[in-house]
């Protein structure tokens, strides 16, 4: 295989040496990677990766300018530690995605600057309400993603459980820390908050939104 052969098949399991060295970079280790059977640039379902890492470095992105806001209000009140352990976690998982973009050369959707505000403006403003606003926020937002990272799942195992193994670990992991951050959320009183049943649909539709616009944009 050519060097330029070889360096256009990183597997998913040297994502970090990969986002570090140029693509264009050639040798032993290289050569390693073109055995491996995981994702590689040439075998992957183009459209389908393509619009997977888009729209979870989105979602990942905008549920960091959310956690931001929260804490923007939040941060010296008794849920303050709460809310910063869950904006630890969202930004390993906007640096997974920033990882799988370089290495899959996945562009970001042109809707970044737009979640830059309105995912702070989401945050910010139900933490207005009180603990129980933005735990609501929390509650409804963590529900969407870990609902449209099942759905991710489905997808990848039916493309190819074997060749996706690697992302799909990488997902599940990030499902199962979205549905923890929503447990906390109930756990500190969000459905106590203002016209929650009203207030979650609101912010779920919104999320849907975003998904769509996030995955075509
Ligand atoms: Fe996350
Ligand atoms: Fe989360």
């Amino acid at each position: 295989m050519s060097c330029a052969g070889a360096a256009a098949a990183p597997s998913l399991w040297r994502l970090r040496l990969v986002a570090r060295r140029p693509l264009s970079a050639c040798g032993g280790r290289v050569a390693a990677r073109a055995h491996s059977s995981g994702m590689t640039l040439d075998n992957v379902n183009r459209a389908a990766l393509d619009r997977i890492i888009r729209v979870d470095h989105a979602g990942e992105y905008g549920a960091n300018r959310i956690y931001a806001g929260q804490m923007a209000v939040l941060g010296r009140t008794s849920v303050g530690p709460v809310i910063q352990k869950m904006w630890d976690q969202e930004k390993d998982h906007l640096k997974k995605f920033n990882e799988l973009m370089v290495a899959f050369r996945v562009r970001p959707t042109v809707l970044m600057p737009f979640w830059n505000v309105v995912g702070f403006a989401l945050g910010a403003g139900t933490a207005l309400l009180g603990k129980e606003g933005a735990m609501a926020c929390t509650v409804a937002v963590e529900e969407s993603i870990a609902h449209h990272y099942n759905n991710q799942i489905r997808t990848l195992m039916e493309e190819d459980p074997e060749k996706y193994q690697e992302l799909l670990q990488v997902i599940k992991k990030f499902r199962d820390e979205e549905l923890e951050h929503h447990d906390l959320g109930l756990e500190h009183d969000a459905e106590s908050a203002p016209a929650y049943v009203v207030l979650k649909s609101v912010i779920q539709a919104g999320c849907s939104a975003a998904i769509y616009l996030s995955e075509r944009l």
